[in-house]
């Protein structure tokens, strides 16, 4: 309950506070670039260079997500004031008449290629495919096409959180691959790549857990013509979840 009364009030005094645009972009570049990229063109985060903003209808919708976050992938901010918060919600709003960039690929095309790559092999998309990698239904709402195509050139550069390899080595000295699906002091889980299979092992029957931070599963496809990445890229860009 007090947590409702703390919003209410934040609400109020949030519509009440005078944005200074210029605070709100020292502040964005300093606490927001790291995932939305410089002037909010995105990143690991989307961008935020359009008019409207499906997370963010409204200015008090976009002081909530800034102050709260949006979990699991945006943490809030909590240490800001309630001007800071208006100021950078002011900027954001400011970034909203800067034209997207056009995205050179043909999302038709990509839909297509979307299958016969393979990707669907790993992934689904509206319930169709596997779920061995990311769901991507909404890929697009949360990511930008340089993070997306770079997702697919160098997949090993920004691993979503959830996808650690590890190469666990039994007593037996066999190797069990995976990504790691639960982890507690005495056991770990692990889905296998090979079949996406779960199986879980005490730590103790163990001799060693390879921990491969930075190693992704997921085949690099650099050596796609880049007229077919760029199709990827618009496929996936077009998804967008219910927040069309
Ligand atoms: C750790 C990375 C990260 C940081 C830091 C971060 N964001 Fe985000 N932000 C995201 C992600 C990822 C999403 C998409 C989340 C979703 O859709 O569930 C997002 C979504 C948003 C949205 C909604 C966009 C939409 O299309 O509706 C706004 C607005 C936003 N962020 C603003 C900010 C501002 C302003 C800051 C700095 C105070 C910030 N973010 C810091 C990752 C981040
Ligand atoms: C062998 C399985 C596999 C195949 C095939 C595959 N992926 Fe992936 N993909 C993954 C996994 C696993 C991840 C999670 C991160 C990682 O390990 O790189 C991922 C991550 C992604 C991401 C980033 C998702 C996010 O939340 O940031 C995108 C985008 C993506 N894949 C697109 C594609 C496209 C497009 C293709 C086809 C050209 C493809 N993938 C083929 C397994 C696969």
């Amino acid at each position: 309950m007090w947590q409702l009364l703390v919003v209410a009030a934040f609400a109020q005094s949030a519509h009440d506070a005078v944005a200074d645009v210029a605070l709100g972009k020292r502040i964005f570049d300093s606490q927001c670039t790291v995932c939305h990229g410089q002037g909010g063109t995105g990143g690991r985060g989307p961008a935020l260079t359009k008019p409207l903003l499906p997370k963010a209808p409204d200015d008090g919708a976009l002081r909530k997500v800034i102050a709260m976050g949006l979990p699991p992938e945006m943490p809030g901010s909590w240490q800001l004031s309630v001007r800071e918060v208006a100021s950078v919600a002011g900027y954001v709003r400011s970034l909203g008449s800067v034209k997207p960039e056009p995205l050179p690929g043909d999302a038709g095309r990509g839909f297509a290629l979307f299958k016969t790559t393979g990707c669907s092999g790993c992934h689904l998309v509206n319930g169709v495919g596997t779920a061995v990698g990311p769901d991507l239904s909404a890929i697009g709402a949360r990511r930008n096409a340089a993070f997306l195509k770079r997702a697919m050139v160098e997949p090993s550069k920004d691993l979503p959180d959830g996808y650690l390899l590890v190469n666990l080595i039994t007593a037996e000295g066999k190797v069990a691959r995976g990504v790691v699906a639960a982890e507690d002091p005495f056991s770990i889980q692990i889905r296998y790549v090979s079949n996406g299979n779960y199986e879980s092992f005490r730590k103790s029957g163990l001799k060693e857990i390879q921990r491969q931070p930075g190693e992704s599963t997921m085949p690099a496809y650099g050596n796609l013509p880049a007229g077919q990445v760029d199709d990827l890229v618009a496929y996936l860009a077009s998804l967008r979840g219910d927040s069309k």
